[in-house]
C-alpha cells in the first residue's frame, strides 16, 4: 500500500483511525482565506437546488458548498485560491499528493447539517488512500457543528461510492449518529486529514457566528482519478468506472450525463443494506484494501507459495 504521509508516525495513526489532526496554516493565512471567501462570493453562480437535480427524494443542502455551484468558473477560482495557499503545507505533510477538488463550506445559523456519509471514491482504494483536508477557518466546536467521524471505519464499507450508487449504511444512519461518532473539535489553522472512505457527519451550527471551513480533496500524484458512475436508467446492477480529471469536477452537475472521460471498465454491483451488528463487526475486521484475492490465479499463487 502506498504511503499517505511523509512522517511514519502520522502514517501509522492514519491507517489505524482513518484520520489525523495536525497543525496546518498560520493565523494570517486563515484570515486571508476567510477574506477571499467573501471576496470571491460575487462570482458564485448560486447553488444547484434539490429540485433542480432531477433526483427524486434528494435532500436539500442547507449549507454553502462550492462543489454544487452552478458556475464552473467560480469553482475554478476557489480551486486556485485554496490550492495556491495550501501547497506549502500539503507538500510538507503528504507524500506526493495532488489536489482534485476544493470547496468552501459555510454553515449559517441553525442550518448546515451534513448527513452521515462517506465521500465518493476518487481513485482505486485497493492501491492507495485518497484524502480530504478539512480545515476550519474558525474554531470548530460541537456547538457550531464540527466534523464527527466513526474512528476506524475507513475502507470497511461501501467500496464503490458515487453520486447515484446506493449506500449500504443508509438504513442505520440514525443508530450510527446516536452511538458511534466522535466530534473532532479543531482550532482555526489546524486541519483534520481524513480518509475519504471514513464514515462522517456534521451537525447544525447552533451559534450566531460564522462557521466556515475548507475541504481539499487530494489523491496520489501518479494515480488516475476514478469516478464511479451508475446509470440506473440502464442498470442498477452495474457501475461504470470513469477516469476523470480536475475539469470533470468543475463541470460536474448531478443532472447531466458525464462527459469528457475515459471508461476504465464496467463492474457488477449488488446493493445490500447491513444492520448495526454487522456494522460493528466490520469495524473490527481488516479493510477491503487488505482482502486476499480469491480468483483462480490468486489461489494457484497461494498454493505455490506454500
Ligand atoms: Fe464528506
Amino acid at each position: 500500500m502506498r504511503n499517505v504521509f511523509l512522517n511514519p508516525e502520522l502514517e501509522v495513526k492514519f491507517q489505524k483511525d482513518g484520520y489525523v489532526r495536525v497543525p496546518f496554516i498560520s493565523k494570517e493565512e486563515v484570515e486571508e482565506l476567510k477574506q477571499l471567501f467573501f471576496d470571491s462570493l460575487p462570482s458564485s453562480g448560486g447553488q444547484i437546488t434539490a429540485g433542480e437535480t432531477g433526483v427524486q427524494n434528494s435532500n436539500a443542502i442547507t449549507y454553502d458548498f462550492t462543489f454544487i455551484d452552478k458556475n464552473p468558473d467560480y469553482k475554478r477560482k476557489v480551486f486556485d485560491i485554496i490550492t495556491k495557499r495550501f501547497k506549502v503545507a500539503t507538500d510538507a505533510i503528504l507524500d506526493n499528493y495532488k489536489p482534485i477538488i476544493a470547496n468552501y463550506i459555510r454553515k449559517q445559523t441553525e442550518t448546515g447539517e451534513v448527513p452521515l456519509h462517506q465521500n465518493w471514491a476518487f481513485a482505486n482504494e485497493r492501491k492507495c488512500s485518497t484524502i480530504s483536508i478539512w480545515c476550519p477557518l474558525v474554531d470548530s466546536t460541537v456547538e457550531n457543528g464540527t466534523l464527527q467521524v466513526v474512528p476506524g471505519s475507513h475502507k470497511r464499507f461501501g467500496e464503490v461510492r458515487g453520486p447515484m450508487v446506493p449506500w449500504e449504511l443508509d438504513a442505520i444512519k440514525k443508530e450510527i449518529i446516536e452511538r458511534h461518532l466522535i466530534p473532532l473539535e479543531t482550532t482555526a489553522g489546524e486541519c483534520v486529514i481524513l480518509d475519504d472512505s471514513i464514515v462522517h457527519y456534521s451537525a447544525v451550527n447552533k451559534t450566531n457566528d460564522l462557521r466556515l471551513a475548507i475541504q481539499l480533496i487530494c489523491i496520489p500524484a501518479e494515480m488516475p482519478s476514478w469516478h464511479y458512475n451508475m446509470d440506473s436508467s440502464v442498470s442498477s446492477n452495474e457501475v461504470n468506472i470513469l477516469e476523470v480529471d480536475v475539469d470533470f469536477y468543475f463541470e460536474f452537475n448531478p443532472w447531466k450525463k458525464p462527459e469528457n472521460f475515459r471508461k476504465v471498465k464496467t463492474i457488477p454491483y449488488l446493493h445490500r443494506a447491513i444492520n448495526e451488528q454487522e456494522f460493528m463487526d466490520r469495524l473490527n475486521r481488516p479493510g477491503f484494501d487488505t482482502e486476499k484475492k480469491t480468483g483462480f490465479f490468486a489461489k494457484i499463487k497461494e498454493l505455490l507459495k506454500d
